[in-house]
């Protein structure tokens, strides 16, 4: 019984552990401020767990068969070393090696200066990018950050309504972003890869709706991508921008090579590149874009963009073919 039992609990944790690998866990570091994180945990979660143990094995003992009671001198001991000095002692320890730990988490603890700043600011419920070359170029993005690996990048976060979290679990600690205030966080990714991250902050209905792609990119490639999107698209032209513009939607995106340049909802420029549509809600096709247009509140409550359901059919598909095309 006991046996099976055994087993049960170690398939389950098993079941439980495999989940700890993957692009969103913090379990699964890819770079040094996060790998600090995951050691910090293993470290507590053992000390945690040896603590546990010498309780457990503390009142097996003292409930076996045949005790005597205790003097009040040998109890009164007791009471000072389990009670007091052990358990300050290794909070003491912990605590030290937390604190010890923290001064490599901060932003810019190294003295060079990171080559690429990206301004990261959050809206309810998608994410403004903002990539700030050394040449003094700014790209416009949104719902996804790309860096090159294996080089620092500074994050600078802001929001632009209420409180949003940016954390990128497999990067490193989240970070806050609050209206009115500038907070700095350093990343760094050890090799190319995509992580995805979620809001950490619960900011209205669709807070679960507002995922983060970050794409670590070989350094010669992120420069590459980051020239071309600094262009406008080459399907800019395309049938379907007549629409677009028609219809107003420049009053709030913009889109590179057009008269629209709004800035209140999310850049759309190469919105056909990216990894998903409506930050992590649904993939970039036309389909999908045609859906959220017609009702982006289906997809996405709370969200700001108001439903444009009243579209002729084809404008409707011309538009999202279009959006789809702009890679
Ligand atoms: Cu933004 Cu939660």
């Amino acid at each position: 019984m006991a046996s099976w039992r055994a087993l049960a609990s170690a398939a389950a944790a098993a079941g439980l552990l495999a989940g700890c690998d993957g692009p969103r866990s913090a379990l699964d570091p890819a770079g040094p401020q996060a790998a600090a994180i995951a050691e910090l945990f293993y470290i507590m979660t053992a000390a945690g767990a040896a603590i546990w143990l010498a309780v457990i094995g503390g009142y097996l003992y003292a409930r076996r068969r045949g005790r005597r009671p205790w003097s009040d001198e040998a109890g009164g001991r007791l009471i000072l070393w389990c009670g007091a000095i052990l358990p300050s002692a290794l909070l003491l320890v912990l605590l030290t090696y937390a604190l010890w730990l923290m001064p490599g988490l901060r932003p810019l603890a190294t003295a060079e200066t990171p080559r690429l700043r990206i301004e990261v600011t959050g809206h309810q419920y998608w994410w403004e990018v903002v990539y700030h070359a050394p040449d003094g170029r700014a790209v416009v993005g949104a719902n996804e950050v790309r860096m090159p690996a294996g080089e620092r990048v500074e994050f600078v976060l802001e929001s632009q309504d209420v409180i949003h979290s940016f954390w990128i679990p497999p990067l490193g600690g989240k970070m806050d972003m609050i209206p009115g205030r500038t907070n700095r966080l350093t990343l760094l990714a050890d090799a190319p890869g995509t992580f995805i991250g979620n809001c950490a902050e619960y900011c209205g209905t669709s807070h679960a709706l507002m995922a983060l792609a970050a794409v670590a990119m070989e350094p010669a490639g992120f420069d590459a991508w980051l020239a071309e999107h600094a262009e406008p698209s080459a399907g800019v032209d395309g049938e379907g921008q007549a629409a677009f513009l028609a219809n107003g939607c420049g009053a709030c995106h913009t889109v590179l090579g057009t008269p629209a340049r709004g800035r209140i909802g999310p850049d759309l420029s190469h919105v056909g590149s990216r990894w998903s549509l409506a930050a992590g809600t649904l993939p970039v096709t036309a389909d999908s874009i045609a859906r959220f247009v017609a009702n982006p509140g289906a997809v996405k409550p709370g969200a700001n963009m108001p439903a444009y359901g009243m579209l002729p059919e084809d404008e409707l598909q011309a538009i999202a073919t279009w959006l789809a095309g702009l890679t």
